[in-house]
């Protein structure tokens, strides 16, 4: 019998949409799986590249998760046999957009009671973001089967200057010897595998939202270093996201002084708290092997790193 999937996403500069058109090319080129893709559009939309002020803006609502307005969804069937879910991170939330779906009647009803598989594509910190889709999924009833990431080539420290420069420049030329912003082409472009293995599984009629059908293929590779500070800059975003909130409507002129602080906080916050943690973990880590173990399977679920299928296929 023929299957169904949809795919939704909202992707600014296009680079999430091409890692959900490599993802998904397989499906695309079966006879018996129909694909209907959603793209997500803010009816305000946002600006590319950001003006810092504007970028800024967005932190206190996406981190509060308030959704923006969205245009009409243009679904065409109201039952799926799986949704992939296809998102990118934004102050360490999911991407407004994504946040309005996940929370219209529309995407709930969609989401009820069927399997769905997240993709991200972001700079590396997700951890926190897929918390809060896993809370908002099972809220509207839907089942997580898996969750593929992806992220940016360089290291956290390159990135934390690149990845911003991206966003506010809109350039990507190298500088200073770093590596360009964004996701490696072969990394997108490998991503196949997992459109191979969905359209195996559907077939096999084994999508069903309990067990994972990405497993063994390197889905994801959760880097638990960055989580206490995901978590410290979580709670810092929401306490003075609530502070700027409070002194008027995005865009509202009586919120920048606050914004022009807070940035100069966060970036002092940034570069002291990522590195002390991370060397922090670094340095307690033979006393809690175990913990980081068990906290990288927790982040990892349902799919897990393991790459067993791959190195199968490079050998078999
Ligand atoms: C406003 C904004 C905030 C972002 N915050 C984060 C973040 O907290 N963590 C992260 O890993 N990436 C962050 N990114 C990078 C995005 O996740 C993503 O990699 C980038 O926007 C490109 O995605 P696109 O496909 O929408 O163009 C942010 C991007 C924007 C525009």
């Amino acid at each position: 019998m023929g299957k169904r999937i949809l795919a939704v996403y909202f992707s600014q500069t296009g680079q999430l949409k091409r890692c959900a058109e490599a993802m998904a090319a397989p499906v695309q080129a079966d006879p018996q799986i129909a694909l209907d893709w959603c793209e997500l559009r803010p009816q305000a939309p946002y600006p590319f590249p950001w003006p810092f002020f504007t970028f800024f803006d967005q932190f206190p609502e996406t981190v509060h998760l308030v959704p923006p307005a969205l245009e009409p969804l243009q679904i065409p069937a109201q039952r799926y046999d799986l949704i992939v879910l296809a998102y990118t991170v934004w102050f360490l939330s999911p991407a407004p957009p994504v946040t309005a779906f996940l929370k219209s009647d529309t995407g709930r009803a969609l989401l009820h009671d069927t399997p769905v598989i997240t993709l991200i594509a972001c700079r590396n910190m997700w951890h926190m973001a897929q918390e809060q889709v896993k809370a908002l999924l099972a809220d509207a009833g839907a089942r997580l089967s898996d969750n593929v990431v992806l992220t940016d080539a360089g290291s956290s420290l390159a990135t934390f200057i690149t990845t911003p420069r991206w966003m506010l420049t809109g350039r990507t030329d190298p500088l200073w010897g770093l590596p360009a912003p964004g996701i490696r082409d072969s990394e997108i472009a490998a991503t196949r595998r997992f459109g191979d293995a969905i359209v195996t599984a559907l077939h096999e009629n084994r999508v069903d939202g309990r067990t994972p059908v990405l497993s063994g293929l390197g889905a994801v590779d959760a880097d638990v270093r960055l989580v206490p500070s995901e978590k410290i800059g979580r709670r810092s975003f929401y306490l003075w996201g609530k502070l700027i909130r409070a002194c008027g409507k995005p865009g509202a002129a009586a919120r920048k002084p606050a914004l022009a602080l807070y940035a100069v906080f966060l970036v002092l916050m940034i570069v002291t708290v990522v590195p002390v943690t991370m060397l922090l973990r670094a340095l307690l880590r033979p006393l809690t092997r175990r913990r980081q173990a068990a906290q990288k399977a927790y982040f990892e679920q349902p799919s897990g790193s393991s790459r067993l299928r791959l190195d199968e296929r490079a050998h078999g």
